[in-house]
Formats: C-alpha cells, sequence, structure tokens
C-alpha cells in the first residue's frame, strides 16, 4: 500500500479475532521498529513481545485508571508489546537542555511498529495508561530500563474497509493550520 494511503488508513484497533500473529510476520514488525532512527543513533530501546494469554490478561489489571478504562481491550489482544527506553549519555546530555529524547526515540520505534503491522493487515492500539512499577515486576523488566508504552496487536476483529484497517472509524483531527506554523509560531503557511 502506498505511504500516504497507509497512514490514513490507520486507526487504532481494540477489537481483535482469536488468531495468532505469524511469528515472520512479528519479526517483520519487529525490524521495523529495530531500524528505525534515534537521537545519535543511541537505540537505547528494548521491545518486550508477550504473547502469552495469561500474561497479557494480568496486564489490564496492572492500569493505573481502572481495568475498565482505558486497556480493557488489551486482553483479548494475540500479541502486545512493551516499547522500553534507557537513558543513554547522550540522553542525559540533551535533558540539561530539556530535550526528553529517549522517549522520542523510542516513540519513533513504536510507530514503526504501529504502521509496520497496519501494512501487514495487522490492527494495534497504543495503552499510555498503567503503573509503571507494577508492569515492570509483571515482565520482569529489568531496573534501568522504562516503559514508555504498550502496543496492543492483532488481526482486526470487524473486515478491513476502503476506509480503515478493523473498519474503525476515523476521529476528528485539529484544522490544518491549528497546528501549522510558518516561520513565526501562529503565521499560517
Ligand atoms: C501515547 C498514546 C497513548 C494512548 N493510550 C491509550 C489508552 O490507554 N487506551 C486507549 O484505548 N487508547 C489509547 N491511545 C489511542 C488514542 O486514543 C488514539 O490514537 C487516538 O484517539 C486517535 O485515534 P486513531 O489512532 O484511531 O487515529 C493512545 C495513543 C497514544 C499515542
Amino acid at each position: 500500500m502506498d505511504f500516504f494511503k497507509l497512514i490514513k488508513w490507520r486507526r487504532s484497533v481494540r477489537k481483535f479475532a482469536p488468531r495468532a500473529i505469524e511469528r515472520e510476520k512479528l519479526i517483520q514488525i519487529l525490524e521495523a521498529a529495530r531500524i528505525a532512527p534515534s537521537s545519535s543513533n543511541r537505540q537505547a530501546w528494548h521491545f518486550v513481545v508477550i504473547d502469552d494469554k495469561r500474561l497479557i490478561e494480568q496486564i489490564p489489571k496492572q492500569v493505573v485508571l481502572g481495568e475498565r478504562m482505558a486497556a480493557a481491550f488489551l486482553k483479548d489482544a494475540p500479541c502486545v508489546i512493551a516499547g522500553c527506553y534507557t537513558r543513554a549519555l547522550t540522553h542525559h546530555l540533551a535533558r540539561l537542555f530539556k530535550h526528553e529524547n529517549y522517549l522520542v526515540d523510542v516513540s519513533i520505534a513504536m510507530h514503526q511498529i504501529s504502521l509496520a503491522a497496519a501494512a501487514l493487515g495487522i490492527g494495534s492500539c497504543y495503552v499510555g495508561w498503567f503503573h509503571t512499577r507494577k508492569l515492570k515486576k509483571l515482565l520482569g523488566i529489568p531496573p534501568h530500563y522504562s516503559i514508555a508504552v504498550l502496543l496492543g496487536l492483532g488481526y482486526p476483529a470487524e473486515p478491513s474497509t476502503e476506509e480503515a484497517i478493523g473498519g474503525v472509524p476515523a476521529r476528528v483531527r485539529k484544522a490544518f493550520d491549528d497546528v501549522v506554523s510558518h516561520n513565526i509560531y501562529g503565521n499560517k503557511l
């Protein structure tokens, strides 16, 4: 699929078919993260792939705002990827100037995963509401890593259409001029 079509077609898919993601496709998806750009090419990330159903079912229970709100859908995802980051020396230096590059790095990589999955007809949705300490314990993540975001992945339960993967309707976006400036903040392009 054409790239510009793909980025319009991707949606947050929260209803998954009970079908495992094929290993070769999962590896293809993870390769998209491995080759992602990062500040000073530090690649200070780690992607934990969770496909153990019992473990996945535990994840929504770790969500801060309650299982029902933000992450209930995760329990039916055949796969969840935890995007983890650590801080390289260059990240600490950038932080002196208020740049949180480690979060930018892992976010870019995770979205390469999301887009690669969509290109293969696999839906995904981020989850950002979780109790980091409890989740790190559940997943055995070493102390020097933190979890930036989770991504639930799976084949959509609903059929995909011309409009969207999993038939999920588009969510409203802000107007172009509300989010784009030309040279000086507030000037229209
Ligand atoms: C960092 C981040 C965290 C998110 N956390 C959640 C979440 O906890 N639960 C959820 O259902 N969706 C979550 N989402 C999905 C957004 O709600 C979704 O991307 C947004 O509403 C736009 O819809 P779309 O992805 O279908 O275009 C998150 C998205 C991002 C980027």
